[in-house]
């Protein structure tokens, strides 16, 4: 083997351990235990990493395999006319980032290029170009700019604005734990996001932490708005959770029931998850599978943030239980209603719109309570009613004084 090709084998094994840690697939200790058991070999019996991690049962031959086809994206990404690749940005479950220069306005730009797979699905592709054109209608500073969708060598992908910064999975992942004003400040920014995209009628469907961009200055700026996803029916949901899209830590209870119209109440339970984790460092809803997780969302009761971190204020911790209610209907009615509460935690003040949605839910229960009790049938029978006790009584009594008369009988 020439030096040339020993650099490149290792440049491919660098990239596959940094993949498989980025994609949760295995701890940064794990990889690294590889590369040393990798090192302990003379260069001529040296074995390539995804084989050790096979061998140790760190990844399995599929994920492996997938992590390599991620690796094989960035070719066709080297060849979208008017762009220059730089570098990759990271990537996801489903697709690649790259960092590139659009030479037409000399910008930085970064590119999803979506897996070739995705090509197949006509269904998906329409809705990948309806999406991507509305989102590129939207512009608001806490929403990141998409530019452009097109397809180049039978590779779908989606231009938008480059963010130098990092990811708010990026800070959990190191455990941080958010204060309340951090949290709200992050919060707040991409309620704004929403209710812009909302009122425009764009649901975004995937908010979590890995799809919230603090950029250098501290700006939050929510990703992929405008990225399609697989269709929505229960199945896919299954298939896809812990596969194409992670961990369903974040996912409304509606979209998990495969339903199809799901509206903006999804985003807003969405963003109560990922505030929820920002606030108490744990998910809201933890288990050993996916569909253990995402049973928990449909039916488990929802311990109150205030009682993971007891420093939480009242407010907060109500904003965060409305936003995660099981039942759309209980959830905020409209985003401006969150941004109004989230604004008034903020200033310290109570979150008025959740106090009024309790009342009126009191009042309506209340409103049941006093319903008159229905009038009897006028023509139906009366009712008799037996009362036991006394007829056991009447027997008992009977009974002894039959015995007594036995008694005077036998003395006379
Ligand atoms: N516009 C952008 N500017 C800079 N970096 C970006 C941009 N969009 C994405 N990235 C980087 O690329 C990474 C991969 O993004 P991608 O959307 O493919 O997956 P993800 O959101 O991290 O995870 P998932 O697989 O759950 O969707 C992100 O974590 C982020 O670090
Ligand atoms: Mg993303």
């Amino acid at each position: 083997m020439s030096d040339n090709e020993t650099n490149t084998t290792s440049a491919l094994d660098t990239e596959i351990g940094r993949v498989v840690v980025e994609k949760n697939l295995a701890t940064a200790e794990e990889v690294s235990e590889c590369f040393t058991e990798q090192k302990r070999r003379a260069d001529q019996d040296r074995r390539p990493l995804g084989e050790i991690l096979v061998d140790k049962g760190v990844v399995t031959k599929n994920q492996l395999g997938r992590v390599v086809e991620s690796l094989e994206d960035i070719r066709p990404a080297q060849q979208i006319p008017g762009y220059q690749i730089l570098s990759r940005l990271g990537a996801g479950a489903m697709a690649t980032v790259f960092k590139a220069r659009q030479l037409s306005l000399d910008r930085l730009v970064a590119i999803k290029v979506l897996p070739k797979r995705y090509s197949e699905d006509p269904e998906y592709v329409e809705r990948f170009y309806r999406e991507g054109k509305a989102a590129a209608k939207l512009n608001h500073p806490n929403i990141v700019q998409a530019f452009d969708v097109g397809e180049a060598g039978g590779y779908h992908y989606f231009v938008m604005e480059y963010v130098a910064g990092h990811t708010v999975y990026d800070e959990l992942f190191e455990g941080k734990v958010f204060t309340e004003a951090d949290a709200l400040r992050v919060t707040l920014q991409i309620a704004r996001a929403l209710a812009h995209s909302h009122e425009r009628g764009l649901i975004h469907r995937d908010v979590k932490p890995k799809n919230i961009m603090i950029t250098t200055n501290g700006t939050a700026k929510l990703a992929d708005m405008g990225l399609a996803r697989l269709a929505e029916d229960e199945q896919t949901a299954q298939a896809e959770a812990g596969k194409a899209y992670g961990t369903p830590y974040y996912i409304a209870p509606e979209q998990i029931r495969g339903e199809m119209n799901i509206d903006f109440r999804a985003d807003i339970y969405s963003l109560g998850a990922t505030m929820y984790h920002m606030v108490t460092g744990q998910v809201p809803f933890d288990a050993q599978t996916p569909v253990a997780v995402m049973n928990k969302h449909l039916s488990e009761t929802l311990t109150p943030p205030d009682h993971v971190n007891t420093s939480l204020s009242v407010g907060l911790a109500e904003v965060v239980e409305v936003m995660m209610a099981k039942r759309p209907q209980d959830r905020y009615a409209s985003t401006e209603d969150l941004l109004l509460d989230l604004e008034s935690v903020a200033r310290g003040e109570p979150p008025l719109q959740v106090h009024q949605m309790l009342d009126e839910k009191t009042l309506s229960t209340l409103a049941e309570d006093e319903q008159p009790e229905p009038e009897p049938e006028p023509d139906s029978e009366p009712e008799i009613v037996v009362n036991y006790n006394i007829i056991i009584y009447i027997l008992l009594a009977l009974l002894a004084i039959s015995i007594l008369g036995n008694i005077f009988q036998a003395l006379k």
